[in-house]
């Protein structure tokens, strides 16, 4: 018997002939979703994938911050979402006017700062700032790419900057916002499941508050997650501290292990409500309508520039001049 998911299938199939389109999927989406996809990965590999895309037509299933990024790294192409309301609450914490103000406020008190902006942000966000980095290449970005004698202002995640202080050195002045998935993961859940199965390996994605990371054995973007688990041969227990649906990912390249999501506080599930607004079926219909489209925004011409030196081009090139300076 032919399934309803069967049929929306085929449908996506046939129009992304149709349209020579391209899907780019984020480990965060459905499984059913990745599944379809041409390309699957963590922030960075999906903005570099976009930014070599020769397809007229990209369909980027992520949330919204994701797929403009897209947009300014491939301008030519029309970027296309299953969903526009796909948003994020780390680019909700960090409204831009009120990041103008603050830089403003710190020059006014004679600091002297490059901003860092974590890729989970608006273009305006972007736009104010000199670097922007994903989980995959923050560190390296601060170690290597920030003139030593700056101080480091980072925007928007709390616990991304405060971990990149401890593992850089750099100490930095923290935007106060954070992740509505990563931030609930419950201690206690986790350390009873530690005691349960002693010999799992925990993993963790640095949006994560301080007290689940210091009881992880590996901290990384989802992409370094991947290439942890990668590295295990033997069949291996991994308890997930990041959005359940990455365990997609893993249970697909790596069968031979056992993964079980750390729950929040107060369910179970770990599931990102913006990433769960995709679903299939506004996959192809945005696909046959062309729409929802990320159309060209005027900040988007400055956030270009920012995320194209920050993600594309190699650490050698180190910026000497601050964006507001
Ligand atoms: P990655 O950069 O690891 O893909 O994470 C993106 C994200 O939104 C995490 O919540
Ligand atoms: Fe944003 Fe958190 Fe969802 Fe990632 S998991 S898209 S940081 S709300």
């Amino acid at each position: 018997m032919v399934s309803v998911v069967d049929d929306v299938t085929a449908e996506i199939i046939a129009l992304k002939k149709q349209r020579d389109a391209i899907i780019l999927a984020h480990y965060y989406q459905q499984g059913e979703i990745q599944e379809l996809a041409d390309v699957t990965g963590d922030s960075l590999k999906l903005a570099r994938a976009a930014a070599a895309v020769h397809n007229p037509v990209i369909v980027f299933c992520g949330v919204v911050f994701m797929a403009e990024t897209a947009k300014m790294l491939n301008p030519d192409k029309r970027v296309l979402v299953p969903d526009l309301q796909a948003g994020c609450s780390l680019v909700e914490s960090c409204p831009a006017d009120k990041l103008r103000r603050y830089q403003e406020m710190l020059r006014a008190n004679g600091r002297r700062f490059q901003t860092v902006c974590y890729i989970n942000s608006s273009a305006a966000v972007k736009a104010l700032s000199d670097w922007v980095v994903t989980s995959g290449n923050a560190v390296e970005v601060v170690q290597k790419r920030v003139p030593p004698d700056y101080e480091i202002l980072f925007v928007p995640d709390r616990h991304l900057g405060a971990y990149l202080q401890e593992v850089t050195g750099r100490p930095m002045i923290l935007w106060d916002g954070a992740c509505i998935v990563h931030e609930i993961f419950s201690l206690s859940d986790l350390l009873a499941m530690q005691r349960r199965y002693p010999q799992a390996k925990t993993i963790a994605h640095p949006e994560c508050p301080k007290n689940i990371l210091e009881h992880a054995d590996f901290v990384g973007g989802t992409e370094a997650m991947r290439q942890y688990v990668a590295r295990h041969h033997e069949p291996t227990t991994f308890l997930v501290a990041t959005e359940a649906n990455m365990i997609w990912e893993l249970q697909r390249h790596y069968p031979q292990h056992t993964y079980l999501p750390v729950p929040g506080v107060s369910c179970a599930c770990n599931r990102c409500p913006h990433m769960a607004r995709n679903t299939l079926e506004k996959v192809r219909d945005c696909l046959r309508d062309l729409a929802p489209e990320i159309t060209w925004q005027p900040e988007f011409d400055k956030a270009r520039a920012v995320l194209s030196r920050s993600l594309l081009e190699p650490a050698a090139q180190t910026a000497t001049q601050p964006a507001g300076d």
